[in-house]
């Protein structure tokens, strides 16, 4: 069957119309006429892969990584990056439109970085000696040499792993953002560690730290932030500081007295906007980003931010005379009682930090009966995947 596909849906996948029902074609990309197989069908929507290209889209290039097809990691890897910005902010504007009524003009143009060697972090596995990613929706290993997604020293680290008699189970990698600092946390066996003793900055192996220090530093703007390796780190060292520089702009326009600081992490977010509010709470319940935080605060000597260790539910209702609450949930969103204390807190400004504009754009239908939503402004942290992050401003109505 010959179909032309009209826009791509929010994973990535080509969209067109097959006996009155959606068709979601797996690598088909706007304008395309192909040929497909159909591999699913119920009664909502159908399933089909591309047999032939007929039509080729001017956006459809060849996908650099040698993985690619068993990987899963990178979905849009066969479009121009322009097409892969331009599809996630029609994504943003049709998702804030459908539940949370905010019309399109409000969800800005994208703010990207480079679309490879943007990653500080990757979590690879072992099996049978080697080393790779997981395949999409499985626990095989595709082994790997290199990832596009990350930086030169971490390829380098990949290069020495695959060099050395590993037995692994599972190693992080992690740099700094300037790419300079690498830390490696590995957990099974090798034959000799010293190779990649050689290679990195910070190694931890088993638990135990065969370096002298175990926790690396990055700069974000003109703030240093401690990472260690169980600690939360946003994973673009390009974009991040753009991410942060909007939240910066929000609270240099309010100057405001009190603020929140929810699902804080290492504490990042708030040091970085710390000199222009007086007083900073950040509240995250990870043990080891708490250590963290605390860390960043000295190290940043700043004496106006203080932090709790619980959940973001179990201690909402304690805040009173909140000018401003930073939002930055994971995944799942804002969990009811948090939503119903912010808008009992009532404080005059929401920044809602999210990456995943289904929950925000969920969350944000439920904040607007009190709040006006003054801009969406979409981040593309995670590019070459369909995720997208996305900095939404709220002022109390
Ligand atoms: C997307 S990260 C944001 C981190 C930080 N704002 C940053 O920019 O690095 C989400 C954070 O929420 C924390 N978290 C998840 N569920 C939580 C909860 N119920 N209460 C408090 N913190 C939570 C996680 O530990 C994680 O650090």
């Amino acid at each position: 069957m010959i179909v032309t596909i009209e826009k791509l849906d929010h994973f990535g996948r080509g969209l067109c119309k097959v006996n009155d029902k959606v068709c979601f074609v797996e690598g088909a990309l706007p304008g395309e006429e192909v040929e497909i197989d159909i591999i699913k069908e119920n009664k909502n929507f159908i399933e089909a892969k591309v047999l032939t290209i007929i039509n080729e889209s001017e956006h459809r290039i060849t996908p650099k990584c040698p993985y690619y097809d068993a990987c899963g990691g990178c979905t849009h890897q066969h479009m121009t990056y322009e097409l892969e910005n331009e599809s996630k902010v029609n994504k943003v504007k049709e998702l804030m439109e459908r539940f949370a009524h905010i019309s399109p003009d409000l969800v800005k143009d994208m703010v990207s970085g480079t679309e490879y060697n943007y990653r500080n972090k990757i979590i690879l596995h072992g099996l049978n000696g080697k080393i790779g990613f997981y395949e999409e929706k499985t626990h095989s290993v595709i082994p790997i040499k290199k990832c596009l997604l990350v930086s030169p020293k971490m390829n380098n680290i990949i290069k020495i792993l695959n060099k050395i008699n590993v037995q692994i189970l599972e190693v992080l990698i992690r740099c700094s953002n300037d790419g300079e600092m690498t830390l490696v946390e590995l957990e099974g066996k090798v034959s000799d560690i010293k190779p990649l003793q050689d290679v990195c900055d910070i190694l931890i192996y088993n638990g135990m730290i065969m370096s002298e220090h175990d926790e690396l530093i990055s700069k974000i703007g003109d703030k240093d932030f401690f990472i260690s390796y169980s600690s939360f780190f946003q994973v673009n060292r390009k974009v991040t500081k753009k991410l942060y520089d909007r939240v910066l702009k929000e609270v240099k326009k309010k100057k405001p007295n009190k603020v929140l600081d929810l699902y804080c992490g290492a504490g990042t977010i708030g040091i970085y906007v710390s000199d222009y509010a007086k007083e900073i709470i950040g509240v995250d319940n990870n043990g080891s980003n708490i250590v963290d935080a605390n860390k960043n605060k000295e190290l940043n000597h700043v004496e106006n931010i203080s932090f709790i260790c619980d959940k973001v539910e179990n201690k909402i209702d304690s805040f009173t005379d909140i000018d401003m609450i930073i939002v930055d949930p994971p995944r799942s969103g804002l969990d009811t009682k948090t939503k119903e204390y912010l808008t009992k807190i009532n404080p005059e400004t929401i920044v809602y930090v999210s990456c995943d504009p289904v929950t925000l754009a969920r969350d944000l239908g439920e904040l607007n009966n009190n709040y006006e939503i003054k801009s969406v402004e979409p981040f593309n942290m995670f590019p070459r995947s369909s995720h997208v992050e996305c900095v939404c401003i709220l002022e109390r109505i």
